[in-house]
């Protein structure tokens, strides 16, 4: 057992399953571990690594802002706040503002807020009156209260109870199914449009469009989960929702945007932005130079390498042949899932064999839903390297038959 291995048995909680390796070094799309074996990295950090590792533009970035300023706290203005602030708002395509946190649970926190805030508002300022979230099965939101809450899974929620009050759940894609719950009541339906953690369920355009019109019959918020299918993930747009043209009142996003360095945001539509007052929210850590000069890092390098347009083009025809892997391993295969870079392959067995037997030959996955592993590869992902990806998981599924 290594050193670290022993100091992680030893001093860390047991939150996590015990992990597979220790990673000691990364460059783009590959990380090596502390044996010297080298992987090819589409666990990305479960979707946060959207350079890769070490890019040098966001590597220069970190360290010019390291050693000027840090840190500063919301009492003093920093200028990477607000440059990346404008860099959101532009990429919204529709009138808004923007608040930072650092996680996608805690930009999720900021929104079931709004939620509230815009209920007390719609209810001619009573408390308590128009509280209610409805949420999609199998969502995943985040391990707050409140995000804890908005995500009905038993085994993320078993233990914790009681929740925060007041959330109703539908099927995602079955807008009749969210007419039954979404009322008078209902402050918000908070939903994400490629479900990550639920094991790649995407919503439909007709679908969210649906929601955009209920929402509106009911005075509700639509609000988007883009922690994991945002920035740039889905391909083609940098926010997933912008792929069925719907209008948002708000969103959040995490994971991708710093590239690596821990940033939250939660962007709020401009017609809703006034319902944050001075002393309504905040956090200590939350816009601080560092994470947002690691954010605009990745903002610059989406536009000079034209990110989204390429992983748009690449995902492509990378789906359509993990589709033909999963055909031609019926016995352990249903089907290829997904959008853009946010994809993988339902099973029919376990999933802990398959993404065993992907690391022997050099990949890294993760697991989602139930028996799904998913492929999250960086943005900056070659075409052979998703082709290495393919022949991997074929070989791979090939030896488990
Ligand atoms: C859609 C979605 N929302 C929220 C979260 C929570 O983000 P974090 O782990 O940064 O708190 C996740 C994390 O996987 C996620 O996938």
């Amino acid at each position: 057992m290594s050193a670290t291995t022993e100091r992680y048995e030893r001093f860390l909680l047991g939150n996590y399953a015990p992990p597979a390796l220790t990673l000691v070094r990364g460059e783009g799309a590959r990380v090596w571990d502390d044996t010297g074996r080298r992987y090819l990295d589409f666990c990305s950090g479960i979707a946060v690594n959207a350079l890769g590792h070490a890019h040098p533009r966001w590597v220069a970035a970190v360290r010019e802002q390291a050693a000027s300023l840090a840190h500063t706290s919301n009492l003093f203005r920093n200028e990477k706040q607000g440059l990346l602030a404008e860099r959101l708002a532009a990429r919204a395509g529709a009138p808004g503002r923007v608040f930072f946190c650092n996680s996608g649970a805690e930009a999720n926190e900021a929104l079931l807020k709004l939620a509230r805030l815009h209920g007390r508002a719609a209810a001619g300022g009573a408390e308590g009156v128009k509280t209610r979230v409805a949420v999609a099965a199998r969502a995943f939101h985040g391990r707050t209260f409140g995000a804890m809450s908005a995500t009905p899974q038993e085994k993320i929620q078993r233990g914790f109870r009681p929740l925060l009050d007041g959330v109703d759940v539908a099927e995602l894609n079955d807008l009749a199914g969210f007419e039954r719950v979404v009322t008078g009541a209902t402050a918000a339906v908070l939903v994400e449009p490629i479900q990550g953690e639920g094991g790649l369920a995407v919503a439909t355009p007709e679908f969210l469009r649906g929601l955009r019109e209920l929402c509106d019959r009911h005075n509700a918020l639509l609000l988007f989960d883009e922690v994991q299918s945002g920035a740039g993930r889905a391909g083609g747009t940098y926010f997933a929702f912008q792929r069925a043209g719907v209008a948002a009142d708000g969103c959040s996003l995490a994971k991708g945007l710093g590239g690596g360095f821990p940033i939250g945001a939660a962007w709020v539509a401009e017609k809703h932005a006034a319902l944050f007052t001075p002393g309504s929210h905040g956090t200590t850590f939350g816009g601080n130079p560092l994470a947002c000069a690691a954010a605009l890092a990745v903002q610059d390098a989406i536009d000079a390498d034209n990110l989204l347009a390429r992983v748009e083009a690449q995902s492509k025809p990378w789906l359509a042949a993990l589709g033909r892997v999963a055909a031609a391993h019926p016995a352990l295969a249903r089907e290829a899932r997904g959008v853009g870079y946010l994809a993988g392959i339902a099973l029919r067995v376990e999933t802990p064999p398959v993404l065993a037997a992907l690391r022997e030959r050099g990949l890294l996955a993760v697991a989602a839903g139930d028996n799904v592993v998913r492929l999250l590869p960086p943005l900056t992902a070659t075409a052979a390297e998703l082709d290495e990806s393919i022949e991997i998981f074929d070989r791979a599924l090939g030896a488990l038959c």
